[in-house]
Formats: structure tokens, sequence, C-alpha cells
């Protein structure tokens, strides 16, 4: 079992001065946290960190500190100018053997390790496509480009979805040979390809940290829980 953390964005609508994998929450770097999650998980897993091709020896020395005596394997590889070739990057370096892969973005920064193992089981026992996803609770409404509104969108059978998104792992590899370069999450690129998709139940803690507010929110649940990674 493989976990394939990207962490080679810019953090553009976070607006730091660093990209957004190595901001700070309250003492440890967004990708660290991200890193002890997925290493506190019960199964060694393969985990490849996908870093900003300029911070490569940060990113080295961030998963050297993290990793202490951990018994699971980790190699740094430089990303791509999306996500999506980033995801690709990390493909490239799959050890042998690897049956599961689960693509995961740094920037959800406290996730649950218990979520990650959720994801992993379910891919296992359904040989799908798994992702977590939490119930919509604001009301959606269509617009039109004016602003007006157009209907209110029945929001029962909507999921805002998260990541570690769990694949097998020749299905995604499959997707990946094959996509076009405008997905927005890995299951939509591998449900193109006809693999079918599972939703389990999200964690709120697995949210993503994108904006200012995102990380006072972090910042604020780490002080308040000793469990936090
Ligand atoms: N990501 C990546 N490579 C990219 C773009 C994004 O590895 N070229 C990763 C980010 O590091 C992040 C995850 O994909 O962990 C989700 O992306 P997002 O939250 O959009 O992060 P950024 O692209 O860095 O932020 P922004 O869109 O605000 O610039
Ligand atoms: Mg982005």
């Amino acid at each position: 079992m493989a976990i394939i953390i990207v962490a080679a964005g810019s953090g553009t609508r976070l607006g730091a001065t660093e990209p957004k994998a190595f901001v700070d929450v309250a003492g440890r770097t967004i990708l660290e946290r991200a890193l002890r999650s997925a290493l506190s998980i019960a199964e060694p897993a393969q985990i490849v960190v996908v870093a900003p091709a300029e911070r490569l020896e940060q990113a080295n020395t961030i998963v050297a500190r993290a990793a202490g005596a951990a018994s699971s394997s980790l190699t740094v590889v430089s990303g791509g100018d999306t996500r999506q070739q980033s995801v690709a990057a990390g493909l490239a370096v799959l050890g042998d053997g690897i049956e599961i892969v689960l693509v995961h973005d740094s920037a959800r920064s406290l996730t649950p390790p218990t979520l990650i193992e959720a994801v992993i089981a379910g891919v296992r026992s359904s040989g799908n496509g798994v992702i977590p996803g939490l119930p919509v609770a604001d009301t959606i409404k269509q617009v039109d480009w004016m602003g007006s509104v157009e209907r209110t969108v029945d929001r029962a059978p909507l999921v805002a979805v998260q990541t570690p998104q769990g694949f097998p792992r020749a299905a995604l590899v499959d997707a990946y040979k094959t996509a076009s370069d405008d997905f927005t999450d890995d299951a939509a690129l591998v449900a193109a390809a006809g693999l079918a998709v599972t939703v389990i139940d999200g964690d709120p803690l697995a949210f993503k940290i994108t904006t200012p507010w995102d990380l006072a929110r972090a910042e604020s649940l780490v002080a308040a829980s000793p469990a936090a990674p």
C-alpha cells in the first residue's frame, strides 16, 4: 500500500510567503502534520511526498524529522505545474508489489489516521475507488452569470469530497495514462476511465487549508487537541 502526499502547490489563496506545505501550523509545518498522520496508521506504507522542485531539500528535512523510527518507507519527488502532474510524478516512483494507492492532499494537514485506514479498508474490501465525503450543509443555488438565482439544487444526494482517495493501483495508473488534464480530483479521473467509486463518511478534521481563515481554524484545533498530528 502506498500513500502519495501531494505538497507541490504554491498556496496562492493562502497568500503566505512560503509554498503552502511549508507554512507553520502551531509549531509544525502543514506537510509535517500530514506526514505524521500518514505515518501513524497501523500498517506500514510506501509514502511518497511530492514537493515543489525548488524545495526538495527542505522537504527531505521535514520527512527525516517526521519519520523517526517509522517502518514506512519514504520518498520525496518533485511535483509539476498542476495537481494532476504532481500525482503523476508520485505514481512514477511506486515500488513493485504495491496494490493499493491513496492520493492525499498535504493541505488536509489534520486528517485523522482513522480516516486513512478506513479508505484503505474500503478499497481492499470493494476493489473500487473509495473517497471520503461529507454531506453539504448549506443550501445550494444555481445562478446565472449575473448572479440571478435560477434554481435551488436538491442537496440530499450531494457530498463534498475530501482526501485521501484510494484506488487499486492498476486502475489508477491506467487512468492516468489516458487522462486529459482537466480533472479536479483523482476520483473523477478514474471514474471517467470506468472504475466504480464509492463514498465513505469523511471527517470534518480532513478539511483543506486553503485560505488564511482555514489556517486560523487549524491553529485553534491544534491548540485544543493534544491528539492532533
Ligand atoms: N498540489 C500539488 N501540485 C500542484 C498543485 C497542487 O502537489 N501543482 C497539491 C497542493 O500542495 C495541495 C493539494 O494539491 O496539497 C490541493 O491543492 P490546493 O489546496 O489547491 O493547493 P495549492 O494549489 O497550493 O493552493 P492554491 O490553489 O490556493 O494556489
Ligand atoms: Mg490549487
